[in-house]
């Protein structure tokens, strides 16, 4: 009845190795036997290490005592010697390892699952930009002007309604020379709507009719959803006077009977001029 003669406290049962394995003593406490089954060797294992780095331990700090009394002495002493049994730092080196295997496991996985290494995205994991918090910048008109692309070391901003997208991935068209560089530094919001790219570079939506205001929305959404394109924040305008006329269509036959004018120009849209639809 081993568990009385624990639970009275009595000494603990020598195995006898009925179990068909082969016994061994117990590294704990060598008068006890124990069998060397399969399920008992990493615990047998673990226990015959524990005791070997203790008998190192002790073996050095025997020498470590030596030692500072030698030094204690004024006598004359080698280098101090580490602890051979001390945990091992795994320092920044071995830190950086990690984190590079779990990468490599991280991008092998998205292939695995998605198809694609950076888990489908490619275009937030390569343009860092868009992960900053700058989606929320408030600009003026005249900082806006600022970012047209004719400064080559600035990022090319555009805005639709209010929303300013930074479209530097794409200066051969907005940039100088570019097909629709005059959408480039400004919020020319009418022009999404009309085509009157030259005219109607405002963000003036006045009297515009229900699908020209759904083609306003469509280009948002453009914006918005384009992989290459990130927002960048929001253009202040200066109010619109609503006294003020509405914009005049830039094709004759669209504006208003009081709008037309004899000698009125002509269709608005991408021109040769502006460096736009050039290659047509
Ligand atoms: C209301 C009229 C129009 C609007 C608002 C408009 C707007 C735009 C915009 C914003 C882009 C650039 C898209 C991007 O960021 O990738 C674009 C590209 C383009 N558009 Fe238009 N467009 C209009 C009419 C036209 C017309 C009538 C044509 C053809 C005659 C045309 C031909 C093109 C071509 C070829 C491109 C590609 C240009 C390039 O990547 O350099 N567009 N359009």
């Amino acid at each position: 009845m081993s568990w009385m003669s624990e639970a009275v406290g009595g000494p603990p049962p020598v195995y006898t190795g009925g179990d068909g394995y082969p016994t061994v003593p117990d590294p704990d406490d060598p008068d006890r036997m124990v069998s060397a089954k399969p399920a008992n060797k990493p615990f047998l294992a673990h226990k015959e290490y524990r005791k070997k780095q203790e008998g190192l331990h002790n073996a050095w700090l025997e020498r470590k005592k030596e030692r500072d009394a030698k030094v204690a002495r004024g006598e004359a002493v080698g280098p101090e010697e580490q602890d051979p049994t001390a945990e091992e730092e795994v320092g920044v080196l071995g830190l950086l390892k990690f984190l590079l295997y779990v990468a490599i496991i991280f991008l092998l996985i998205g292939k695995f699952v998605t198809g694609s290494y950076f888990w489908n995205y490619e275009v937030g994991w390569t343009q860092l930009r868009a992960f900053w918090p700058t989606n929320d910048r408030l600009l003026s008109e005249r900082v806006l002007a600022e970012y047209d692309g004719s400064d080559p070391t600035k990022p090319l901003y555009l805005a639709i309604d209010h929303d300013v997208y930074d479209v530097s991935s794409n200066r051969e068209t907005y940039g100088p020379g570019g097909a629709y560089h005059m959408m480039a530094g400004v919020d020319a919001a009418r022009s999404f709507a009309t085509g009157c790219f030259r005219e109607h570079r405002t963000h003036d939506l006045r009297g515009l009719t229900e699908s020209e205001l759904e083609a306003v929305q469509h280009w948002k959404k453009f914006f918005a959803e384009h992989k290459r394109y990130f927002k960048v924040g929001r253009v202040l305008h200066h109010p619109i006077d609503p006294a003020s006329p509405t914009p005049e269509h830039c094709d004759a036959n669209r504006r208003e009977p009081d709008e037309i004018k004899s000698g009125s120009e002509s269709r608005g849209g991408p021109r040769k001029g502006d460096g736009a639809h050039e290659e047509l």
